[in-house]
């Protein structure tokens, strides 16, 4: 009841605008080719929610810091899961031709150079990661350390880049409902887990808020795939800026291809109020992630 009288339409709208302005400004300035940093800001000014970012300052903020100090660290999560979306939208994988509401990158500036776009993000999101924390005055080195080891556990092969593997090894027929969660844990769940995982560390988390708060993360990750699944279906490719039934075309296995419609949207609702309860009483202000959480059930992009 309580999330239902937060303003987060607002308060989303705020943050994502906030990630908005330095997105860019992030970006390398010398030695870079022309065509190339055109493909890269183009995906990046396209839009998209922000909610990773989002995410990491309304972790920061639950342990009543300022958001603001860590924008800068966790505007590279966006820089990343951007270049996860091109590559995802390429001929060789969903081969999709809108994304947040515009032609994919690779319809724009050719496959070559969006794999490349891909490639430079990715690589610069960790640089400028480990520059900014750096000059971060409230984590120790071996902090950091820990921060990049994360961030690449999280996208790589142990996380969101083995769940794409298995998302295109996937098969009708032969993926089990066990697999399907591997894939969304994995392919979504582990970068939004890492998102939160990001502000708490920085933010002094300790164990016990740690592991609570990394609860949260996997729950409302793989929530977050099911409604993207959902919208696969049932979502309005205007307000979604991709296109619908994606997923049917390229006969995907999604959770409402094992579930239905109703138990998928069944679902999303049990595992944002088991992510809500588990960091109810942790000693953090959980207001605005309960608020967040609520909202991805209701999402509509
Ligand atoms: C889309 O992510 C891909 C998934 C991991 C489901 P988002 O739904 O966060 O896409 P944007 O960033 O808002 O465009
Ligand atoms: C993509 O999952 C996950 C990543 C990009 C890592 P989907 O293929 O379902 O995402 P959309 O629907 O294209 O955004
Ligand atoms: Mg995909
Ligand atoms: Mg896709
Ligand atoms: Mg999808």
């Amino acid at each position: 009841m309580r999330g239902q009288m937060i303003p987060i339409t607002a308060y989303l709208a705020e943050k994502a605008e906030l990630v908005n302005q330095l997105i860019t400004q992030v970006l390398p300035k010398e030695d870079v080719p022309e065509k190339l940093k055109e493909a890269m800001e183009y995906s990046l000014l396209a839009g998209g929610k922000r909610i990773r970012p989002i995410l990491t300052m309304a972790t920061y903020e639950a342990f009543g810091k300022d958001a603001n100090e860590i924008l800068p660290i966790a505007v590279n999560i966006e820089l990343l899961h951007t270049y996860s979306l091109i590559h995802d939208d390429l001929p060789a994988m969903d081969d999709d031709d809108y994304r947040r509401g515009k032609r994919t990158n690779h319809k724009v500036y050719g496959e070559a150079m969006a794999i490349l776009a891909g490639d430079a993000l990715l690589t610069h999101a960790f640089g400028n990661m480990a520059k900014y924390l750096k000059h971060f005055p409230n984590v120790s080195l071996e902090q950091v350390l820990q921060i990049i080891e994360e961030f690449a556990h999280f996208s790589g092969a142990p996380g969101m880049v083995g769940g794409q593997a298995e998302d295109l090894l996937e098969q009708k027929g032969k993926t089990t409902f066990a697999d399907l969660v591997y894939i969304h844990t994995h392919k979504t769940g582990a970068l939004l887990t890492f998102s939160i995982r990001l502000g708490a560390i920085l933010a002094g988390a300790n164990q016990k808020q740690m592991e609570a708060l990394t609860t949260f993360g996997k729950n409302i990750g793989l929530a977050f795939q099911i409604q993207d699944d959902i919208l696969d279906e049932i979502g309005d490719s205007k307000k979604l800026g991709k296109t619908v039934g994606s997923d049917h075309t390229n006969d995907k296995v999604t959770y409402p291809y094992f579930k239905g419609i109703e138990a998928s949207k069944q679902e999303v609702k049990h595992l944002i109020i088991a992510a809500k309860e588990v960091i109810k009483d942790i000693g953090i202000d959980p207001i605005y992630l309960h608020a967040i959480a609520d909202f991805l059930i209701y999402r509509e992009n």
